[in-house]
């Protein structure tokens, strides 16, 4: 089987795990922590790393730290992973449900405007922050909504845990928000097995950020708490993952880019199979390589993925978005929705990923372009 997504992982790996075992440092303190978390943000262009146990945790992490409560709204895209509406409703603030845009699947800017515009004439914009979601790799146009967070003083948290290393008009996803969250979750372009890092250039923030990860005691006295904190510390064992995972994160994102590269060679001309797209200020990094099935393909993306299992190969459908989720609709935790949702149904209907992960070779690249046009081609629904 191809599998969808499978990490990449080497002697330096091995190595730099088994030297940390063997200096005993294993929990939460150690060199490989304060090195993993001053490379990453470097690498993002940023000053400041806090390392946390998940993406999902640096979110909360990050929103905790902005003193989100209940009361406030938090603005981000229905198209996404549950994690990020979860990290919403855990510092109990609303989540309000936006609408993509088509091309990107990112959060649609001109939605999240006509939101806010529609409560600054109400008297009161109760939005507090905006998370938006860098979505499979591809940046979301950050000058615009930078603009609108200043304009209402809404705080911004890049949801980055897809995109390591993509660009906006030359600068790092996760540089532009008060913080960037980061995941670390093994079918991350880096992995520390579980894992992800909030980065931020706020050195009160990062500070507030660093306190309540490790259960907020005092400054100036251990085992007195004035806030609520939580455990999200990283291990130095998974830091030291991370450490020799990240010496290799170009090669990692090359990788990608060559995967995108050859699944278009392969696939661009089959009419009803739609290929992602990279804006001309956007640098993707095709964390999943994900396709859109429409009519005119003449079968569906179930069938087409059920087919593709039936060859060996493993893929994964789009996420379901979140206004449509069992969770958001029996009314005991808080969410809004705004409008309709035309262009995240599709995706979610429509889309799927093929398999993208960095240990994947040329072969199987065609391989998996050959299947998709043969089924293309031959494929008879059973009732025919
Ligand atoms: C967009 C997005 N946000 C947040 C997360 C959560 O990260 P984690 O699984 O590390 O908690 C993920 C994980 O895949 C994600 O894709």
């Amino acid at each position: 089987m191809i599998r969808v997504n499978e990490p990449l992982l080497g002697k330096e790996e091995f190595n730099k795990v088994v030297a940390c075992l063997k200096s005993n440092w294993i929990s939460s303190q150690g060199k490989y922590l304060s090195e993993f978390e001053e490379k990453f943000a470097h690498f993002c262009g940023v000053e400041y790393g806090i390392s946390t146990t998940s993406g999902t945790t640096a979110l909360h992490l990050a929103l905790a730290a902005l003193s989100l409560k209940p009361g406030d709204e938090v603005l981000l895209p229905t198209f996404t992973m549950g994690a990020t509406a979860f990290a919403v409703c855990y510092c109990g603030a609303t989540p309000v449900f936006i609408d993509s845009e088509p091309e990107t699947f990112n959060i649609d800017l001109e939605r999240v405007s006509s939101y806010l515009h529609s409560q600054e004439k109400r008297g009161k914009v109760k939005v507090k922050a905006i998370l938006p979601v860098h979505m499979y790799g591809h940046p979301v146009d950050m000058d615009p909504l930078l603009e609108m967070a200043d304009k209402f003083s809404i705080a911004v948290v890049e949801d980055a845990a897809e995109a390591h290393g993509a660009e906006y008009k030359g600068k790092r996803c996760g540089s532009f928000g008060a913080f960037g969250c980061f995941s670390f979750y093994a079918n991350k372009i880096i992995t520390t097995g579980e894992g992800g890092m909030v980065v931020t250039n706020d050195l009160r923030l990062a500070d507030k950020a660093r306190r309540l990860k490790d259960l907020a005691h005092a400054p100036s006295k251990r085992f007195l708490h004035t806030d609520l904190g939580f455990n999200y510390r990283m291990t130095n064992l998974q830091a030291a993952l991370g450490v020799a995972q990240l010496k290799k994160i170009t090669s990692h994102i090359k990788k990608k880019f060559w995967m995108a590269k050859e699944y278009k060679k392969g696939l661009k001309d089959i009419t009803g199979l739609r290929l992602p797209i990279e804006k001309p200020w956007a640098k993707s990094v095709y964390w999943m390589y994900g396709v859109l099935v429409e009519k005119a393909l003449g079968l569906s993306r179930d069938e087409l993925m059920n087919q593709l299992k039936k060859q060996g190969i493993e893929t994964r459908s789009f996420f379901i978005p979140m206004h449509l989720q069992p969770v958001f609709s029996r009314g005991h935790i808080k969410a809004k929705r705004y409008g309709a949702y035309p262009v995240a149904e599709k995706l979610s209907e429509q889309g799927f990923y093929l398999p993208s992960g960095l240990t994947i070779s040329r072969d199987q690249i065609l391989y998996i372009c050959q299947q998709i046009k043969r089924i293309v081609r031959t494929y008879r629904p059973k009732s025919s």
